[in-house]
């Protein structure tokens, strides 16, 4: 299994202007439908072409198959470039292509989540049709047979070309700036990638009755043998699905010999060292009971044993993600540490998104635990916690040590202005129900001038007991259950040193599932907890391990899911310059790294990529609801904008919205956001609406302020029409909501919660869920410090509760199942990028199309990201896609 990742988009925003498709006939008299762009990527010597040859609609035997031309422009560091043959880079077939001197190289892969794609192992075959290199592009022209369908680890996928007039293939591509390091060996490892886009080729413009005659070129040029079936032809420049070891991406490492916790029957046994995990796990083991932690990610801080890091920080008791400068480099690589069974950002590390975010910290605006929460969790009750929290882990507005904020310009441009257009200036965890018309320094639970948080506090105290033990290495596949009492989980080593088999808890026990907003759901699902569809799923993939479909629990597990929805505008100003923390990685500017490493002083304490100010506005809607808004800016490009004058400023529609989503679980034990959770209606859209119409107001007061993205002459409603929903362009890595807290019990019919007030799941006895899954509604903040929040609250309620398990709640088998009580209407089609995505709101001519770029900049908690998930249909759900909204976009509907 290959383990580079090229899910993700790298560092500036580099992309594609829209791309217009014309017709184009090539030297041997193939006549294709073809887009020329620019891939922005630093250092390539012109523009890209991608064209595209298809069989008349009427030869249905052909309709997998089609004929591609790729010109790719080199770099003198080397490259590849890939193309997706659906609109996101994961769950897809990719096409891999390369140099190897002059010659083009081509494999296929797959990549099932955020992580590095595999040697595909379906049908896909190619073969060429002519390829010639230059002083600054390569060409391939092939034969792709069996490529608008897929299938990996039974997880099938497809995009067959539609025969209506405007229907268009969306494609993804992804350029990157070095070239495989072993060139010659078509399994060759690639890094991740700098730039990414889509684009979108209108069908019937390709189409062409020479196209049989056209095919017969494969077999005549290049010395290719002709095109098989199966089975990888190895002339050069062929590419198959070679069979090969691929692995799903959680197989796991050996079992140890001995396996010193599963001789122990305990107390409390919590699952997920997290944001929920960690603080739970401590403030349990006050009590004197046992408490064992189990971690599936390896230590990351260096106080834990972690060892990642670059060369300067050998030597120190630092990891790469100890020192905040450093973390926005999950964007730049997150092999290892991305969970690899989520087709979005999530860390799978110890300390979970803890120790991979960028450390934003505020205290809960009271009104969003009164506004989301059942009776027990309301601001008054949880306050106390809420308190708790941040005595042990203060906020900081000035992370470096000689208590200087460094580069604050950013936040002085956008400061100014809001100052001036009558926004209030406030430290905003000092007052942290004032979240309307008012602007703050970005609070951080920095500390010491490293990352700090609940990995250098809850779990510093709770490693010091002796009932306390951690485990890291570790995944728990399921728990052991008899009806609905826990008796138990089931561990595997997830990586080496890793422990496996049975762990016990007491009769009295209990279980916690902290493993996160997408991890608990899978958890539920493998026990045999959720909706029927889900767990016919995982009966399938694992039927000897699947709970009797007797004892199942039905619960709308899954749904409910929520994020903020994300939503970019990129400005220029004079006085602003971007910082590259990307290059401090390997690079650090020798000053800023004497500061850092001498007094934690200096721009490295400080979090990347330059947040500057983070600011909120409310909005109440003509549905009598009030919308909560936070926009946060940084000192760096996106979308088109690559100008190191250039801030982003992305708004998070939170607390009020009302659309939600779904995760579901496909046949390879993935997660997946089958539906993502963006702007369903109108009154969320109007939010977001008049959010920018206020802020472009805003930013006025200060004319030497260019709003550059979106467009000045394009109005907010035609730009927000064209911003695609997919998880790519709108997450802002605030996952949560997958197992609701309610009254409602979800094992009725139209009931929609998971967990009670007690956060223990409904038809359970002793099965508690503590974790971001719990949250019934989004947050008005980056929601970490919340969740922290949570997990205090939780413990003194599941402490409070008597030993003995208690009344049982009867299971119903009542509960209306089946998908189509859980339609999906939008699959998240992404692209592989970050940040999104912005040319393309102009462009979309009406037959041709479209598409560019993808930013990136990454977030900081961040924006959008990459990757994504799913285009796999399962569970008899066949998901629409970005392709229905851009098809849309194209005038089909
Ligand atoms: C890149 C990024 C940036 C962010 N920036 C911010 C920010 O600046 N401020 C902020 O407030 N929030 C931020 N967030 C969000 C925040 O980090 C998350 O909301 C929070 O960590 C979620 O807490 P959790 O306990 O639900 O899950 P997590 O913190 O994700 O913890 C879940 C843990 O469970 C483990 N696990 C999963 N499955 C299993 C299993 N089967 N067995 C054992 N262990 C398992 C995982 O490895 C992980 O360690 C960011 C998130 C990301 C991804
Ligand atoms: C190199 O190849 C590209 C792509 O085919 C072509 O556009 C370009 O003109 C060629 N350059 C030269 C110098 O022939
Ligand atoms: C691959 O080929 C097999 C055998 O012909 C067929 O059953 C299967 O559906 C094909 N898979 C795809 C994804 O086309
Ligand atoms: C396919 O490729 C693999 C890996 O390169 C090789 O081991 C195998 O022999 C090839 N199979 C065929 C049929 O050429
Ligand atoms: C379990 O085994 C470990 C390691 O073999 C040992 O240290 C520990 O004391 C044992 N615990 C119990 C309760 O037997
Ligand atoms: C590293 O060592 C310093 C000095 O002893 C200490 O203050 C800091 O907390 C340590 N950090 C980690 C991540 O271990």
């Amino acid at each position: 299994m290959k383990l580079t990742h090229i899910t993700v988009a790298l560092s500036l925003a580099y992309g594609a202007v829209g791309q217009v498709f014309n017709p184009f006939t090539d030297s041997n008299g193939i006549d294709f439908w073809q887009a020329t762009w620019n891939t922005k990527v630093k250092g390539t010597k012109g523009e890209a072409q991608w064209g595209i040859a298809l069989p008349p609609a009427s030869e249905t035997g052909l309709k997998n198959e089609y004929i591609g031309r790729l010109v790719v422009p080199k770099t003198n560091s080397g490259t590849w470039m890939g193309l997706s043959h659906a609109s996101e880079m994961t769950s897809a077939l990719l096409l891999i292509t390369w140099l190897d001197g002059d010659e083009v190289k081509t494999s296929f892969r797959y990549a099932t989540g955020y992580v590095a794609p595999e040697i595909y192992t379906g049908n896909a075959t190619l073969s060429v049709i002519s390829q010639s290199s230059n002083k600054t592009h390569y060409e391939l022209t092939y034969l792709c047979e069996g490529c608008w369908s897929w299938e990996q680890d039974g997880v099938i996928g497809s995009q067959v070309p539609a025969t209506t007039a405007s229907a268009a293939q969306i494609m993804g591509w992804a350029q990157a700036t070095s070239a495989p390091t072993n060139p010659g060996d078509a399994d060759a490892d690639i890094k991740q990638h700098a730039n990414d886009g889509l684009f979108g080729a209108v069908v019937a413009s390709a189409r062409n009755s020479a196209y049989t005659k056209w095919t017969s070129l494969a077999t005549a040029t290049a010395g290719t043998p002709a095109a098989t079936p199966t089975g990888n032809s190895t002339g050069h420049a062929s590419a198959t699905g070679a069979p090969s070891s691929a692995v799903p991406s959680a197989t796991g490492a050996a079992c140890p010999r001995s396996n010193p916790v599963t001789n122990q029957t305990w107390d409390y046994i919590i699952v997920g060292a997290g944001a929920g995990g960690i603080p739970l796990a401590d403030k349990l083991s006050e009590s004197g009971k046992s408490v064992l932690l189990i971690e599936r990610g390896p230590p990351s801080s260096g106080r834990w044993g972690g060892t990642m890091k670059p060369d300067w920080l050998v030597g120190t008791n630092l990891t790469r993600f100890d020192v905040p400068g450093l973390d926005n480099q999950i964007w730049a690589d997150s092999a290892g540490i991305a969970c690899t069974d989520i087709g979005v950002m999530a860390g799978c590390v110890l300390g979970g998104g803890t120790a991979v975010n960028a450390g934003l910290w505020w205290r809960a605006n009271p009104d969003d635990f009164d506004y989301n929460f059942p009776a027990g969790w309301k601001a008054a009750d949880v306050e106390p916690a809420v308190a708790r929290v941040f005595d042990r882990i203060p906020f900081t507005e000035r992370p470096s040590m000689d208590g200087v904020l460094y580069k604050p310009e950013g936040y002085n441009v956008v400061a100014g202005a809001l100052a001036a257009a009558g926004w209030q200036n406030v430290s905003a965890d000092g007052v942290p129900a004032r979240k309307n018309f008012t602007f703050s320094h970005p609070d951080h639970m920095f500390s010491g001038g490293e990352r700090g948080g609940p990995l250098a506090t809850y779990l510093v105290t709770a490693s010091e007991r002796k009932n306390f033990k951690l485990i890291t290495n570790t995944s728990v596949n399921r728990v052991i259950r008899s009806g609905g009492k826990i008796t138990g989980v089931e561990i595997k080593a997830f990586l080496k040193g890793g422990q496996c088999g049975t762990v016990k808890v007491k009769s009295t026990g209990k279980v916690i599932l902290s493993a996160g907003a997408f991890g608990t759901p899978k958890i539920l699902f493998r026990s045999g907890i959720g909706p029927q569809d889900q767990l016919e799923i995982v009966k399938k993939a694992e039927p000897t391990k699947m709970v009797n479909s007797a004892q199942w629990i039905n619960l709308p597990v899954g749904d409910n899911l929520d994020d903020h929805v994300n939503t970019d505008i990129v400005i220029t100003h004079p006085n602003v310059s971007f910082y590259d923390f990307y290059k401090a990685y390997d690079h650090p500017i020798k000053a800023d790294k004497e500061s850092y490493l001498e007094d934690r002083s200096g721009i490295l304490a400080q979090s990347a990529p330059n947040l500057a100010t983070v600011f909120w506005h409310e909005i109440e809607g003509d549905d009598g609801i009030t919308r909560q808004l936070q926009w946060t800016a940084r000192v760096e490009g996106s979308h088109v904008i690559s100008s190191k004058k250039a801030m982003t400023i992305s708004q998070y529609l939170g607390r009020g919205a009302t659309s939600r989503g779904r995760t579901t679980i496909n046949a390879a034990l993935n997660m997946v956001v089958s539906k993502p959770p963006y702007l369903h209606n109108k009154h969320d859209v109007a939010a977001v609406a008049a959010g920018i119409e206020t802020l472009r107001n805003s930013l006025s007061y200060d004319p030497a302020i260019e709003i550059v993205y979106p467009p000045k002459n394009q109005t907010t409603a035609k730009f927000l029409a064209s911003y695609p929903l997919t998880t790519s362009y709108r997450s802002a890595n605030h996952w949560m909501g997958s197992c609701k807290m309610g009254l409602d019990s979800g094992l009725r019919n139209e009931g929609t919660s998971v967990v009670d007030t007690n956060a223990k799941v409904y038809g359970t006895d002793n099965l508690f869920i503590v974790d971001a899954s719990i949250f019934p509604g989004m947050v008005s903040t980056n929601p970490s410090a919340l969740i922290v929040a949570a997990a205090e609250h939780a413990s003194q309620l599941i402490l409070g509760l008597a030993n003995n398990s208690s009344a049982p709640v009867p299971v119903s088998s009542s509960r209306a199942l089946s998908s189509s009580a859980h339609t999906v209407a939008w699959s998240s089609f992404e692209t592989a990028s970050s940040s999104s995505m912005a040319g393309r709101s102009s462009a979309v001519p009406a037959n041709s199309t479209v598409v560019g770029p993808t930013g990136t900049g990454l977030p900081t908690s961040g924006s959008p990201i990459a990757t994504a998930s799913s285009p796999s249909t399962n569970g008899g759900v066949q998901p629409l896609s970005m392709r229905a909204e851009l098809k849309h976009a194209l005038g089909e509907s």
